[in-house]
């Protein structure tokens, strides 16, 4: 059932865990997509709620705290308002960002568990689960890791395997182990209240099939989980952390996160509502609104079936009206990795680059990952700033409203009679609106701002091929003419570039002074700036961003990198403790290396001829591949004097030459560069 026109939408944003600062794969995702669609539904005058907020709850956050030393109060604490600012900073309009930790959230979950509850729709069943011996609890969802049966990740959840987006039960997977402990689990006896998703599946599929508009990637998953078959699936869990389950009998127990979230959408509303006055009930309970989710994929089954079918069991909400879910977005040609560190965060963002929070939203929303997975390059972020923002937008508006100064007195001139390219422009502005807003309305967010980006075309070459900076010599009416009609497609761009570049926006309305013409029903109007309106102070919307700030970013992913696989890279365990009497028998020697050949048929072995000051010694040592004989001649060693003299490859060998190994396993001669005699000792 899709609704025709609606005038009331609930928009929602995912819950994001509270367990971590954002990146430009969330924005690009999920919260940058929302906010286009709801600032342009604003601008057409739609009464829009947009909601969204942390989730608190869920063994991601307790895992969080245990790796903070914090509790995971502290952690929640501490992360949402982090999240809250970096949305606030990069222009998220949402009408309430809140959190489930609050009140109102434990009453609405609580009660929609009793609701369903007291329906009888919940299955109560006793289950095996696994249980953690060492750390004495039960392995809920993110507690316990194994292969994921369907792709063969090694690193699966026991709730879903990220690799492949399969929803999971711990009991599937592969190899199952602890990741509080590390220990492997064992089997355990608990009751758990089940939503039995099976027999609700001709319910879901019916919902489903009703949606053939959805996107292809979100139509996907759930076509392939319904064509898995669904199962019955616990909405309790047992933990000490969430909201508790409303049941007299059911201590320790507490809802399943991906129960308790998705309601946080509308005990959010609720609070908003209750903030502004208004009827919450409007946006969940009236047909007439529609109920929109932006979501990444990962969260797509939650979102399409799980949730759905929760509202269906209840009865008194709608259902979503569309998911549109995108694919992840990569950086530099790796997936975004919080525990890699290999991502923008959006608060260091803002740190290194102030005041480019359009740029950014420019650039995510040009490589939104809609379709498929995509990439996000400092080179493409510099280019399409330089060469679009500054070079066709900026570019553009600057030239119209300096112009304007020049030749007309900052005012604007008033036009006269229109020639047949004049007329074929405006017939071309007038297209525009409507063209960018059927592609945000359809989730298209790129394409829209092609279509925007194209206006700004339309204006440059209007001005280039008018010229009017050559004409004003000959024909001072024909440039008011031009700059009038410049001028009106520089308004027109404040008005539909709001949704994508609302700082950009803002400032061009400061330049135009038009602060209160903003709607999009005058979008496509050639007179929305009257002659003699005077405008503000011209000012450049965008900057060049130089090879320099590029190269710093880039260098900073790449020292993540480094410190990365420094980090991973495993130290092989120490040998058994000797003692001091047990050093102090080697005889520790320093000489000069004077000759130097390889050994035939080795690869390995160099013979060394070593002066020692003492008549010279021979030293097989095995470091050819490190060394080339020529490199090495001449070079004081380190060497051990007094190992017993033993035969390699035919040729005796008196003594061993001391190296010292890097982490990469780079050799390298232990050279005492101060040392001027041979034959002394090492101490
Ligand atoms: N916390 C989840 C995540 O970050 C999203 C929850 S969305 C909601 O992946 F439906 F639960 F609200
Ligand atoms: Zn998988």
């Amino acid at each position: 059932m899709s609704l025709e026109n609606p005038q009331r939408y609930t928009v929602t944003a995912a819950l994001i865990y509270a367990n971590g600062p954002i990146h430009i794969g969330h924005l690009a995702g999920c919260y940058l997509p929302a906010d286009i669609y709801v600032r342009y539904l604003r601008a057409t005058g739609k009464d829009v709620a947009f909601i969204s907020g942390t989730d608190e709850h869920g063994v991601p956050i307790t895992i969080r705290a245990k790796k903070e030393g914090l509790t995971p109060q502290q952690v929640v604490d501490k992360y949402y308002g982090q999240i809250k600012q970096a949305f606030a900073d990069f222009g998220i309009s949402f009408d309430i960002y809140s959190r489930t930790s609050s009140p109102i959230h434990h009453q609405t979950s609580q009660a929609f568990f009793t609701t369903l509850y007291d329906k009888g729709d919940f299955d109560e069943e006793v289950t095996e689960q696994y249980y953690d011996e060492v750390a004495n609890q039960f392995l809920a969802d993110r507690y316990i890791v194994g292969t994921c049966p369907v792709c063969g990740n090694p690193g699966a959840y026991g709730d879903q395997c990220e690799r492949c987006g399969t929803a999971l039960s711990p009991l599937e997977l592969i190899d199952p182990h602890s990741t509080l402990s590390g220990s492997k689990p064992v089997l355990r006896q608990t009751r758990n209240w089940n939503l039995p998703l099976d027999r609700m599946q001709p319910a879901i599929e019916n919902f489903v099939n009703g949606h053939p508009e959805w996107k292809t990637n979100v139509l996907g998953q759930c076509q392939s989980w319904l064509k898995e078959g669904l199962r019955p699936r616990a909405m309790t869990r047992d933990l000490d952390w969430g909201v508790s389950v409303p049941l007299p009998d059911a201590e320790g127990k507490v809802l399943y996160v991906w129960f308790d979230a998705p309601i946080g959408y509308i005990s959010m509303t609720k609070e908003w509502a209750a903030q502004q006055g208004r009827d919450w009930e409007l946006y969940w309970r009236d047909d007439h609104s529609k109920l929109v989710h932006f979501i990444g994929k990962d969260n797509i089954v939650f979102h399409c079936i799980i949730f759905p079918a929760m509202l269906m069991a209840e009865g008194s909400f709608i259902l979503p009206d569309n998911v549109p879910a995108n694919e992840f977005m990569n950086l530099e040609g790796d997936k975004i990795s919080t525990s890699r560190n290999w991502a923008v965060w959006l608060h260091e963002y803002l740190d290194e680059l102030p005041g480019k929070q359009d740029v950014l939203r420019y650039v995510l929303a040009a490589n939104a990952p809609e379709t498929k997975d995509s990439e996000f390059t400092w080179k493409d972020f510099q280019t399409r700033n330089n060469a679009e923002l500054v070079g066709i937008f900026g570019n553009f508006v600057n030239r119209a409203v300096v112009l304007t100064q020049k030749f007309c007195d900052n005012r604007v001139p008033v036009r006269g009679d229109l020639t047949d390219y004049d007329r074929s422009v405006l017939d071309e502005l007038a297209q525009f609106p409507d063209r960018i807003g059927q592609s945000i309305e359809q989730y298209r967010f790129r394409e829209a701002l092609g279509h925007l980006i194209d206006l700004a075309r339309l204006g440059n070459k209007y001005l280039a091929e008018t010229e009017p900076w050559k004409v004003i010599k000959t024909d001072p009416a024909r440039v008011h003419t031009i700059l009038n009609l410049a001028l009106q497609i520089a308004a027109n761009l404040a008005i539909v570039s709001e949704p994508f570049l609302p700082f950009t926006a803002r400032k061009l309305c400061d330049q135009l002074r038009i602060q209160d013409r903003l709607d999009w029903q005058n979008a496509g109007r050639a007179d929305l700036l009257v002659a003699g309106h005077e405008l503000g102070q011209s000012e450049l919307l965008f900057a060049k961003i130089e090879d320099e700030e590029i190269n710093k970013q880039i260098q900073k992913l790449q020292n993540a990198k480094r410190m990365n696989e420094l980090e991973t890279k495993t130290v092989p365990p120490l040998r058994d403790e000797i003692t001091y009497d047990d050093f102090a028998k080697m005889d520790i020697r320093i000489g000069t290396i004077t000759e130097a050949e390889r050994v035939p048929k080795s690869d390995k072995l160099l013979k060394l001829k070593v002066d020692d000051g003492m008549g010279g010694r021979q030293i097989l040592s095995g470091i050819a591949k490190h060394f080339s004989p020529e490199e090495i001649i001449g070079k004081q060693v380190t060497f051990l004097a007094n190992l017993a003299p033993r035969k390699m490859m035919g040729f005796e060998s008196q003594g061993m030459i001391l190296m010292a190994e890097d982490r990469d396993g780079k050799l390298a001669l232990i050279a005492p560069g101060d040392v001027v005699w041979n034959g002394g000792t090492v101490s």
